[in-house]
C-alpha cells in the first residue's frame, strides 16, 4: 500500500505533466499501480480552485480520470490496493497548493467564511513515502499573507514560517519527506491561531518504506472553529476533517477483525483532550512517528500540532463510537464505525482489509466535499445575539463587491480625527496602517451617536483587526461587544453593533492593543 499510494504522483514527475498514454506504459508493469488508477474514484489532492466541490486532483491527467468516474462510483468506499514490496527508489510528488478563500459549512445549517488550500479544509492529503521528494508549489489567492509550514525534518527555507506569501504571490518548497508518520501542515503566518482555524490545514503523511501491516486507513484531521473569536481556547465547533458529527451522520465502515488505522492529526487549538474509541483497547504510535514505541491505551491525549497513529481491531459487528473525551465531543468531535462481517466472497484488499490495505482518505475527502459544499460567494450564517440584547446586531457582512480591490470601501465622508455630531447611524473606517497609527488607527477614532444608533467599522486595511469594547487586558474586555476574528478580514469585511443603552465605551484591537477609538452614546 506504501508504494500505490504515492503512484498517483508519478503522473507528474519533475514538474512535467505526463500523457496518460505515456502513463500506461511506465505503469503498465506495476499493476498495483494500475489497480490505484482504475480504482481512484476521487483523490484528494490538489485542484484548481475554481471547479466544482466533488472534484479535484493534482493535475490534468489525474483530473480526467476522476472526472471519467460515475457519481455513484465516487461515493464508494473504494480502496488503493496494497504492495508488500519495499519502495525501491526514491520518488518526486508534485502538489499545488492555492489559498483561496470561500464559504463552508462546518455543521448543519452553518455556513462560515473559510481560508483554505485547495477549496476544503482540511486541505488535501499530502503523502509521501519515507526518503521521497516532495515539491509544493503553493499559490496565495487571498488578500492575506500565508505560508505552509509542514511539521516533520526540513531546512528552514522549507519551513514556511519566515518567507511570508504576499497576496498573489507564488512559494516552491522542496524537500525529501522524513521522518515516517502522521505529520501535518498549516499556515503559520500571525495570528497563527486565526490562520489555522479559518481552515488552513492539512494532514500530510510519510509511509515508511518498509510498507505497514495490511489495515483499512482513515485520516483524521482536528479542527475547530468559532464564529465569533477565533482565539477563543473553548470554540463553538470541533470537526473531525472539517465538518462536525459527519461520521455520526455517515458512519466509517470497517469489517470485523481487519485492523482499522487512524492517522490522527491534531490541528485544533484548545487545551489537549483525550481521544477515545468504543469497544476495544488500541494501540497508538505516540506523535504519530512510526519509530516510536507502541502503547495499548483506552484512550490517547493529544495537543494541539501533536498526531497519533491509532490501530483498532474489533472481533464484534457493531456500531462503536469514537471522540474526544470532554467538550469536543458535545461539539461536534464524535463519529462511529459501522463493523460488520464481511460476506463470504468479500475481496481482500476491496472488502476487506486483511492481507491488503484498503485506503479509505479519498472516500472521506469526498464525504468532506459534499457536506462542505464550498461556495466563495455563498452567504455566511449569521448567528444570533447574545442573550439579553436582543435588540443588538452583531453581524459579519460582505461588504463592497467582494472583487477583491482596494479602493471603494465608501468611507470618504469621513476624515481623520472626531465626529461628534450625534447622529443615530455613523461610519467608522479603520485605516491603512492602522498598527501603526494609535489612537488614528480608527476613523473618526471618536463619534457620538444616539441610543439605539448603530455603528459599522469597515476594515480598510491589509491587516487583521477586531473592534473589542473595553481596554486591552481588562476583566470586562468585549464585554458590550467585539467583533471576534472572524469579522473585519480585509478588504471587504465590516462589523456592526447596536447600541442600545447610554455611556462611553472605549474599544481596541485584542491584536494590535495600541489601537483605541471611543464611542460616545447619548440618550
Ligand atoms: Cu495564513
Ligand atoms: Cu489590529
Amino acid at each position: 500500500m506504501v508504494s500505490t499510494k504515492c503512484s498517483r504522483f508519478t503522473f507528474i514527475v519533475k514538474r512535467r505533466i505526463i500523457s496518460l498514454t505515456v502513463l500506461s506504459i511506465l505503469l503498465s508493469n506495476v499493476t498495483t499501480m494500475m489497480t490505484v488508477l482504475g480504482n481512484n474514484s476521487n483523490t484528494a489532492f490538489a485542484q484548481p480552485s475554481s471547479s466544482v466541490p466533488s472534484s479535484n486532483n493534482i493535475g490534468e491527467s489525474t483530473n480526467t480520470i476522476a472526472n471519467q468516474k460515475s457519481e455513484q462510483q465516487n461515493q464508494l468506499p473504494l480502496p488503493s490496493s496494497s504492495s508488500s514490496s519495499i519502495q525501491q527508489q526514491p520518488k518526486t510528488h508534485e502538489y499545488t497548493l492555492i489559498a483561496q478563500n470561500t464559504t463552508l459549512e462546518i455543521a448543519p445549517q452553518l455556513r462560515v467564511d473559510a481560508w483554505t488550500y485547495n477549496g476544503t479544509v482540511p486541505g488535501p492529503t499530502i503523502t509521501a513515502t519515507e526518503g521521497d521528494r516532495v515539491i509544493i508549489h503553493f499559490i496565495n489567492k487571498t488578500p492575506l499573507p500565508h505560508t505552509v509550514h509542514l511539521h516533520g525534518d526540513h531546512p528552514s527555507q522549507e519551513d514556511g514560517v519566515f518567507e511570508m506569501v504576499p497576496p498573489n504571490g507564488t512559494y516552491t518548497y522542496d524537500f525529501i519527506a522524513e521522518p515516517a508518520g502522521a505529520l501535518a501542515y498549516h499556515c503559520h503566518v500571525p495570528p497563527v491561531m486565526q490562520h489555522v482555524r479559518m481552515g488552513l490545514y492539512g494532514a500530510f503523511i510519510v509511509y515508511p518504506k518498509a510498507p505497514l501491516p495490511p489495515a483499512r486507513e482513515y485520516v483524521f484531521v482536528s479542527g475547530e472553529y468559532d464564529t465569533q473569536n477565533q482565539l477563543n481556547p473553548l470554540p463553538e465547533y470541533y470537526m473531525f476533517n472539517g465538518y462536525t458529527e459527519q461520521y455520526m451522520e455517515h458512519p466509517l465502515p470497517a469489517r470485523t477483525n481487519e485492523t482499522v488505522r487512524i492517522y490522527l492529526i491534531n490541528l485544533g487549538l484548545s487545551p489537549a483532550y483525550g481521544m477515545h474509541i468504543h469497544g476495544s483497547l488500541f494501540k497508538v504510535y505516540p506523535s504519530g512517528i512510526l519509530e516510536n514505541p507502541t502503547f495499548k491505551v483506552q484512550s490517547w491525549e493529544l495537543a494541539s500540532g501533536n498526531t497519533a497513529i491509532l490501530e483498532v481491531k474489533w472481533p464484534w459487528p457493531g456500531k462503536f463510537t469514537f471522540h474526544y473525551h470532554g467538550i469536543p465531543e458535545e461539539r461536534g468531535a464524535m463519529g462511529y464505525f459501522n463493523v460488520t462481517n464481511a460476506s463470504p466472497n468479500a475481496i481482500d484488499g476491496k472488502d476487506i482489509a486483511i492481507t491488503k490495505s484498503i485506503n479509505m482518505n479519498d472516500w472521506q475527502m469526498n464525504l468532506t466535499k459534499s457536506l462542505q459544499k464550498a461556495d466563495p460567494h455563498g452567504k455566511v450564517t449569521t448567528l444570533a445575539t447574545t442573550p439579553g440584547t436582543n435588540e443588538e446586531h452583531h453581524g459579519m457582512m460582505m461588504g463592497g463587491g467582494g472583487g477583491g480591490g482596494t479602493g471603494g470601501m465608501g468611507m470618504e465622508k469621513h476624515g481623520n480625527g472626531s465626529s461628534l455630531s450625534s447622529t443615530n447611524n455613523a461610519q467608522v473606517s479603520i485605516m491603512k496602517g492602522a498598527t501603526a497609527l494609535g489612537n488614528k488607527a480608527f476613523s473618526p477614532d471618536h463619534i457620538k451617536i444616539k441610543v439605539g444608533g448603530t455603528v459599522v467599522w469597515t476594515n480598510n486595511d491589509n491587516n487583521i483587526h477586531t473592534v473589542t469594547s473595553g481596554v486591552p487586558n481588562s476583566p470586562n474586555a468585549g464585554q458590550v461587544f467585539d467583533s471576534g476574528l472572524t469579522s473585519l478580514i480585509s478588504p471587504s469585511k465590516t462589523y456592526s453593533h447596536k447600541f442600545t443603552s447610554a455611556g462611553d465605551f472605549s474599544y481596541f484591537c485584542r491584536l494590535h492593543p495600541n489601537m483605541v477609538g471611543q464611542i460616545e452614546v447619548v440618550p
